[in-house]
Formats: structure tokens, C-alpha cells, sequence
């Protein structure tokens, strides 16, 4: 089987690198791809943003099956696109990607399939959003969401009402996210743990994949202006398998029922991103994607072969139960640019990522990287994502710190803590260690 793997992120490096060592896999192609990728895989120049020149390639090339990892594709429908054409392709078609390029959407399907989120209030015009805001309808803090996607900068949790105006006029007045912000969904704001999960639809059933945590902020200790994402670890102690079937029940089996119930069936990895309240888990959002950097650490432990669940996936006739994992918690580290979230310098020559990669049970995924004159250098925000596996959370860190200690450019940055979360169990927020029982959780369980 020839696979197209569409992006070049790290999320993307590691698709091709899982793909690379499959038995039925003859070659993955990747569009554009990064050198990481291009070690594992033949990266071809195409822009993600231009489905028709995707279809074009995946003509050319003859190419079997597509998988698509970033959201912009999907929502220009790719996938509608490959369909009309014949063209195997694993993805939600721009409908059904909705319930990430449209929050009000998503919002307004969860209230109408009774799945558990946050109260809220869609709002048109900006003067109804700061009407609703002065009715203090939601109190404070108030989330403030850009309806359409907005790079992962649409999100503002306001503490007072100023900030929550302010936020009201950059998006529908000052159009800081153009289109995208148009619109925007007002939110209660919910308290918890906060916890992604995944699953891979294919139209009709599900098989589950892996809970995970990622760490947004850009500082340790949960500090500092929100990324995309500069760490994760899995699975997610959180998820004991009594929240699991919640999940599953209250949440995924609905959603998948509702969306084909509307004539949108859902196919391709659905990421749940979850708050477990006092009440139970409620979704605060949706991707129609796997997670960066949680596809880091989910790929690596995944004990079957992807090539046939996205080909199964692809044909609608996905086997209902869970994916198998290896019994071995992993941990990934993203090594950020300076400046990152913000402008981020680039061109920066990248030294060690070699040795990194020969830690025994370490991996190095490639996103910012690019080549000049054969030296590796900084090309983005999100630079590289290294990776730690073992027999316990504590040793998956250690290992994927060991490993980052190797590379360095100038101006990298990385957070001290990813993990820590693990090793804190339920996460008390009172600064103590409690043990995690991970014999209850799936995937590590023999
Ligand atoms: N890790 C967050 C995201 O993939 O959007």
C-alpha cells in the first residue's frame, strides 16, 4: 500500500514514521513533509492549503490511501474533494469538520444531542455579545470563543468583564481573526482536570485510541500565554476506565450517532478535549484531528498496524473495539524557538539531533526544521518533539529529558515539567504525591 501522509509537523512525522515500518506499507509519500519526515518518507512540495493540488499528486503518484493530519485541509474539504474523485481518504468531510471549524456549530450539536459541555451563548453581531456580557449571564471567568479557526489564538478565559469586551471587539470589530471571528461563542467557564481523548470513527462505529495530557501553556506550572501545545504524555491517568465508558457513552457514541443522524458522518480521528468537573467529563472542544503533540506519544505505543485501521477506517468498516497499545507510558518534550508563541526567530543551525535520537528508547519528530546548505536549522515556533518511553511515567520522563539535553540551537526553549502531571496521580493541586495506580489503566495493562 502507498500512503499519502498530508502536513509537516511533528504530528505528521510521527503518521510516517509508524507507517514507514508497517509490513503492508510499500512507501508513504509526504506533502510537504520536513527533513524528519523526509528520512522516513519521500516529501513532495504541495501546499496543505490547496486540496486540488493534493488530488493532483495523490493522481500522479498513484497513491492507495491518504491520511490527512492538520485541520485546514479538511475544512476546505479535502476530503470531499478525493471522494468525488474515487480517492481512498481518511477524514471528516467539511460538514462534518464543522465540529472544529465552527465552535457555534459544535456548541449548538452537543445542546442538541444532550452531550455534556459548558453553558453558552452563540452571538451574531458584537453588540448582542457585549449585551451578554453586561448580563453577567455566565459570571466570571467568561471564555470567549472565535467561532472558526484561528490557529489556536481564539480562545481568550477572561477574568473580568473588560478583558471579555476586549476580547468581543478584536474578534467582530477590529477582525484580528478575519472571517473566523465573525461570530463568537460565549462560555461558562469550567473547573477540572483537564484531559484529551482520541478515537479513530469510521462513519457509523469507533475504535478507541488513547487518553492523553498536553501541556498549553507555554511556561512550567501552567504559566504563560497558550501554544499549541509544548509537551504531552499518555495515556492519562485521569482516564480510569470508569471515565473511559462515561466518555464513550456520554460523549463519543452520541456524537458519532448525531452526526450521521444530521447526513454528516463522522470518519477520521476525533480528538476529545475533555474537562473531568465534579459533575463528570464535559467537552470544552473538539478536533477533527489527532492531537500535536499528543499523535507524539499515542503513535509510538500503538501495538498494531495503523496502515490497516486507517484503510478500515477509510471503507467503513472500522472493528468497534479498542486499539491494542504497548504496555509503556510515553513522554514528549517539544523544543521550542525563541519567541515562540509570538514571531519566532528562524534559520537557527540545530546541533545534537542525532545523538538525541540514539538514546535508547528516546524518538525525535521534526516540525520547524528546514535545511541550508545541508546543516539543519530552525524553520518555525515548535521545533522538535522528543520523546521518552519506559515502564513507568518517571522513567519516560527521564528518558525524554536525557535525549533533549542533546540538541541545541540558539534561543531554544522547553518546558521543566512535562509529565510532572502523571506522577501527581488525579492531580490534587495541593502539591502532593500520590501514587498512580496504573494497573487500571488501559493501555497499560498487560
Ligand atoms: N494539542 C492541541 C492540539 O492539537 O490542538
Amino acid at each position: 500500500m502507498k500512503i499519502l501522509v498530508v502536513g509537516s509537523g511533528a504530528r505528521e512525522h510521527a503518521l510516517a514514521w509508524k507507517l514507514a515500518r508497517e509490513r503492508d506499507v510499500s512507501e508513504v509519500l509526504c506533502a510537504p513533509g520536513n527533513p524528519g519526515i523526509a528520512e522516513v518518507a519521500r516529501c513532495l512540495a504541495a501546499d496543505p492549503a490547496r486540496p486540488p493540488d493534493l488530488l493532483g499528486l495523490a493522481v500522479r503518484e498513484q497513491v492507495d490511501l491518504t491520511v490527512v493530519g492538520p485541520e485546514l485541509p479538511l475544512s476546505l474539504g479535502i476530503v470531499d474533494l478525493f471522494s468525488a474523485r474515487g480517492r481512498p481518504i481518511v477524514g471528516p468531510t467539511k460538514e462534518a469538520a464543522a465540529l472544529e471549524s465552527s465552535k457555534a456549530f459544535a456548541k449548538d450539536f452537543m445542546a442538541r444531542h444532550g452531550v455534556p459541555s459548558a453553558r453558552f451563548r452563540v452571538c451574531d453581531t458584537a453588540e448582542a455579545a457585549l449585551d451578554a456580557i453586561a448580563g453577567g449571564e455566565f459570571g466570571l471567568p467568561l471564555v470567549v470563543k472565535a467561532d472558526g479557526l484561528a490557529a489556536g489564538k481564539g480562545v481568550v478565559i477572561a477574568e473580568d468583564r473588560a478583558t471579555a469586551e476586549q476580547a468581543v471587539r478584536a474578534s467582530m470589530i477590529e477582525g484580528r481573526f478575519g472571517a473566523s471571528g465573525s461570530r463568537v461563542v460565549l462560555e461558562e467557564f469550567l473547573t477540572g482536570q483537564e484531559a484529551s481523548y482520541f478515537v479513530l470513527a469510521d462513519g457509523v462505529s469507533c475504535m478507541p485510541l488513547s487518553s492523553a495530557q498536553d501541556h498549553k501553556r507555554i511556561f512550567d506550572d501552567d504559566r504563560g500565554p497558550n501554544t499549541g501545545g509544548m509537551g504531552a504524555f499518555a495515556p492519562s491517568p485521569l482516564l480510569t476506565p470508569e471515565v473511559e465508558r462515561r466518555v464513550l457513552d456520554e460523549i463519543v457514541h452520541p456524537v458519532l450517532e448525531g452526526m450521521a443522524a444530521e447526513g454528516r458522518p463522522y470518519r477520521g480521528f476525533l480528538y476529545v478535549g475533555l474537562m473531568l468537573t465534579a459533575e463528570g467529563p464535559k467537552v470544552i472542544e473538539f478536533n477533527v484531528r489527532f492531537g500535536d503533540p499528543e499523535a507524539q506519544v499515542v503513535l509510538p505505543m500503538l501495538d498494531e498496524e495503523l496502515s490497516w485501521l486507517l484503510g478500515e477506517a477509510a471503507t467503513g468498516a472500522l472493528p468497534s473495539r479498542p486499539a491494542r497499545f504497548r504496555n509503556e507510558p510515553h513522554v514528549g518534550v517539544v523544543l521550542a524557538a525563541r519567541g515562540y508563541p509570538d514571531a519566532v526567530e528562524t534559520g537557527k543551525p540545530i546541533s545534537g539531533v542525532d545523538t538525541a535520537a540514539a538514546v535508547e528508547d528516546a524518538l525525535v519528530f521534526h516540525a520547524g526544521t528546514g535545511r541550508r546548505d545541508g546543516q539543519l536549522v530552525t524553520s518555525g515556533g515548535r521545533v522538535l518533539t522528543v520523546v521518552g518511553r519506559g515502564p513507568t511515567y518517571r522513567d519516560a520522563i527521564d528518558v525524554a529529558y536525557r535525549a533533549a539535553s542533546h540538541v541545541h540551537f540558539d534561543g531554544m526553549q522547553l518546558r521543566r515539567d512535562i509529565g510532572r502531571k502523571a506522577l501527581l496521580g488525579s492531580d490534587p493541586g495541593d502539591g502532593s504525591t500520590q501514587g498512580v495506580d496504573t494497573s487500571r489503566i488501559r493501555g497499560l495493562t498487560p
